[in-house]
């Protein structure tokens, strides 16, 4: 008994197993998160996520440019904010002069071949820790709107190019849209987090930017994570409304979304390869029970491979060196 048909014969060397590869990474791919504190030289690596640094606004800059020159052109900018900045209607986060507007404009004008994404959403300048307005201990979906409204506005005109709106209010892309539009900022995109689950993934993150909500959880606005088809509707909202690109978040264990929504919809779609899928693998190779960097690459891999477009991913850095 021979087998007629055998799949390892295009295995057998280097060449033909380069030559069959469906899917390839590429530094073009990925979209680099980066944490923004205030002060002056200052980095501080989060202690969640080993490699991944907050920097102040000087650092930041230099560390745009170093990853600029490894081919990465796509940042993705979230800010910390300090205790006594925060409150119940997050007012710094549409403050044309706050740290985080100054920085976006900055970059911009240094680097003006760079993508700039910034994210859109209350959590980080909340006094509540919430994605949205709380009253009574609820989220207020429509007058969150406002806020978001007036937030991607004044990052608009800090002259960046993506907005990422990561709050999960019902509305908010149209609302954006119009807005951006209204005010003549019709070339700002929107990437739209558009099945964002509640998920425990974020919490280096949240530890990143002391951005963890302060009662309760994010599961009134966040998706549930048993949910598959719900993705169908987020994501036909946010094409009805406007958005440019869809995004699923976190990545590893919503493959299966990723793919639906890339067979449904012609849109680019993006992954987002969170906090805590770092934090795993990281965790894991520091004990050296994985490869690291054998783990880093399936795991990019498997995302693109199910339909991704491009990665949002705090490995973008590493991997880029390892092209070098
Ligand atoms: C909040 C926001 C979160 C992340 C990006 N934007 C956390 C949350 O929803 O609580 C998480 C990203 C990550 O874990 O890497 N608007």
């Amino acid at each position: 008994m021979h087998p007629h048909r055998r799949p390892r014969r295009n295995r057998k060397s280097p060449a033909l197993r380069d030559m069959v590869e469906e899917t390839r990474l590429s530094v073009k791919d990925m979209i680099f998160p980066m944490f923004l504190i205030e002060g002056q030289n200052k980095s501080e690596e989060v202690k969640s996520m080993p490699g991944i640094y907050r920097y102040s606004q000087d650092l930041l800059l230099k560390e745009i440019e170093v990853c600029m020159k490894l081919g990465i052109r796509t940042f993705c900018i979230f800010p910390s904010i300090s205790e006594d900045k925060k409150d119940s209607m997050a007012t710094e986060s549409w403050n044309p002069n706050s740290l985080y507007n100054t920085t976006l404009a900055k970059i911009k004008t240094l680097f003006p071949e760079s993508c700039v994404m910034t994210d859109v959403a209350m959590d980080p300048y909340s006094s509540d820790g919430h994605d949205g307005i709380v009253r009574d201990g609820r989220i207020i979906n429509d007058d969150t709107l406002e806020v978001l409204g007036k937030m991607a506005l004044a990052q608009a005109r800090t002259g960046i190019d993506i907005i990422g709106p990561s709050d999960m209010m019902d509305g908010r892309v149209g609302y954006i849209r119009q807005i951006l539009d209204e005010e003549g900022y019709s070339d700002v995109s929107i990437m739209a987090y558009t099945a964002k689950y509640a998920s425990a993934f974020y919490g280096p993150f949240r530890d990143a930017l002391d951005s963890a909500p302060k009662f309760g959880d994010k599961k009134t606005y966040q998706m549930d994570p048993a949910n598959k088809r719900e993705a169908l509707i987020e994501a036909d909202l946010d094409y009805s409304e406007g958005a440019d690109f869809m995004m699923v978040k976190p990545a590893l264990a919503y493959l299966d979304v990723i793919s639906l929504l890339k067979d449904n919809y012609e849109l680019p779609i993006t992954a987002y390869n969170v906090s805590g899928e770092y934090a795993m693998i990281k965790a894991a190779a520091e004990k050296g029970w994985l490869d690291g960097e054998k783990a880093m690459l399936e795991t990019l891999l498997s995302i693109k491979r199910s339909g991704a477009n491009a990665i949002l991913t705090y490995f973008a850095k590493e991997f880029a060196l390892l092209q070098k």
